[in-house]
């Protein structure tokens, strides 16, 4: 019997059939907006290397959370940028910490409309711009992982207490999850969830983020404690650390460049899983529209579409805002 031709154009012919056929879904709902706050700040600072972006002050914030509801968005992660930075970073779990501050202001103005998320790192706030506390000196100057994760454990804490409904932690030291996992149960805090970076690679696409949140690394580099980019076999072994320590969310950073690192996990684990569409991967796609060599809007969305198809249920992106515009 003569095989019939394939028709695969049928049901491509309307913008409805396309509709009806498509796959992938993404809504605002799947956005999340990084936002950074910054202490002392009089006006919003605009952002070099991310255009459209700014650092905020304790008051700019509240607008920028109250337009983005607006557009259907229901989260925010903070990152804060401290007034004073010292070895340790004691700034990130100071009761008067800049995103203590705007968690507690957020959380009153909002209530429950918004999801916050705090990201839970010390690089913003150590003088020396390592996620970790330093040991040792000169050529033997190291991280300190276990008292390291001490310290987040203090974070956590902190920032649940002030507001947060999800800690972030971003830092990839061994045992964070557990560490603070624990501490927020010793606290009463069970309500509060833990989104864990857990395969965060050690990338070159951070470059804009480290000026925004002013964290780059005074020495050395991230390698130490982040994951090398030809590893997927190893990012299987860190989620499943990271679900055995407590995490509720997974997620994989940066996203474009690990879409196989995303279905992977996904399919592997089927829990919630994140994906961080980093400040490098806005800034290029920014770059070349700016210069008339791509379509900013529909880069921006087929990007965010992949990322989705991959597997990842809640994309952190610079592009929340547009996009979910775009989507309304
Ligand atoms: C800090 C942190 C980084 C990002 C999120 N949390 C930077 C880094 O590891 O140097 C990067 C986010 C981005 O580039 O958008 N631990």
């Amino acid at each position: 019997m003569a095989s019939l031709p394939h028709r695969g154009r049928r049901l491509r012919r309307t913008e409805a059939l396309r509709t009806m056929a498509a796959e992938t879904v993404l809504r605002p709902h799947h956005l999340i907006a990084p936002l950074f706050v910054k202490e002392g700040l009089r006006e919003p600072a605009p952002i070099g290397a991310l255009p459209g972006h700014f650092q905020h002050t304790l008051t700019s914030i509240v607008d920028e959370v109250g337009s983005l509801l607006d557009t259907g968005i229901r989260s925010v992660i903070l990152f804060g940028i401290p007034g004073r930075k010292d070895a340790e970073g004691s700034e990130a779990w100071a009761e008067e910490g800049v995103v203590q501050r705007a968690l507690r202001t957020l959380r009153s103005e909002f209530a429950d409309r918004i999801v916050l998320i705090a990201d839970l790192c010390l690089c913003e706030y150590t003088d020396h711009g390592h996620c970790g506390v330093l040991s040792g000196e000169g050529s033997t100057v190291g991280i300190d992982n276990d008292r390291t994760v001490e310290l987040y454990a203090k974070i956590a804490v902190s920032q649940v207490r002030a507001g947060a409904d999800i800690v972030a932690p971003s830092g990839m030291m061994d045992g964070q999850v557990g560490a603070i996992r624990r501490a927020l149960d010793d606290a009463g805090m069970y309500d509060a969830a833990i989104l864990a970076y857990a395969a965060k690679y050690a990338s070159a696409f951070y470059g804009p983020f480290r000026e925004a949140a002013e964290s780059a690394p005074r020495f050395g580099d991230r390698r130490g404690y982040q994951m090398q980019p030809g590893n997927a076999a190893e990012a299987l072994r860190e989620v499943e650390r990271d679900v055995a320590e407590g995490a509720d969310v997974v997620m994989v950073k940066p996203a474009l460049a690990y879409l196989d690192v995303i279905r992977a996990v996904k399919e592997r684990f089927g829990i919630p899983t994140a994906a961080y569409s980093v400040s490098g991967e806005y800034a290029m796609v920014q770059a070349a529209a700016d210069r008339g060599w791509l379509d900013r809007e529909a880069a921006m969305m087929e990007t965010l579409l992949a990322v989705r198809r991959a597997g990842a249920d809640w994309i952190l992106t610079y592009f929340a805002r547009d996009a979910a515009h775009r989507l309304r």
